[in-house]
């Protein structure tokens, strides 16, 4: 295999963070790797946010954690959203490949992330609306299609297992 595949392969879902903060210049690494994803026309239709100031990432995580009963965020400390105009017809296509070239840039430099939906569900909310256009400067035109988080795993994370039977060639 060569190093794109394994990292392919060596990617998780990561769910319980340790303490430690990713260096800001590996996060814009990861961020770049982002900026590199195919879209639909190459009209990059899809845009990042990234929070890793700690005052605006427990703010989100507090909220979150009072939305939903638990820290969705799982201890992370750093929180990529990715967001687009809501007209837009490849939104969802754009900033999904953002999102897994990050997830695949992240494995790659040895950090751990997740894409987490909570956000989503909560920006639909009047209070998380609120938080949406005040903290993040997003009106409701945009809206979040993902959000990726990233720090360090506190374990070594096995292998989901994965299907492929689905997989058909004529
Ligand atoms: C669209 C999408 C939404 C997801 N939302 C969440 C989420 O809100 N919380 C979470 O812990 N994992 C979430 N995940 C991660 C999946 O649960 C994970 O990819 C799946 O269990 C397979 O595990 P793996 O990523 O380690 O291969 C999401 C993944 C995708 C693609």
């Amino acid at each position: 295999m060569n190093e794109t595949l394994k990292t392919i392969a060596n990617r998780r879902s990561c769910r319980c963070y340790n303490e430690k903060k990713v260096p800001l210049e590996i996060v814009k690494e990861i961020l770049i790797a982002g900026t590199k994803a195919p879209s639909a026309l190459n009209k990059q239709s899809a845009s990042i946010i990234c929070l890793q100031e700690e005052s605006v990432v427990e703010n989100l995580r507090k909220r979150l954690t009072d939305f939903k009963g638990k820290d969705p965020l799982y201890g992370a400390k750093t929180v990529v959203i990715v967001y687009a105009d809501k007209n837009s017809r490849f939104a969802v296509q754009d900033a999904s490949c953002i999102l897994e070239n990050m997830f695949l840039a992240a494995t790659s430099l040895g950090i751990a992330s997740c894409w987490i939906n909570c956000l989503h569900d909560y920006f639909a909310t009047e209070e998380g609306n609120q938080f949406k256009k005040e903290i993040l400067n997003l009106d409701d035109e945009k809206i979040t299609v993902g959000t990726c988080i990233l720090g360090y795993s506190v374990e070594e994370i096995p292998e989901k297992e994965k299907k492929s039977d689905y997989i058909k060639i004529i």
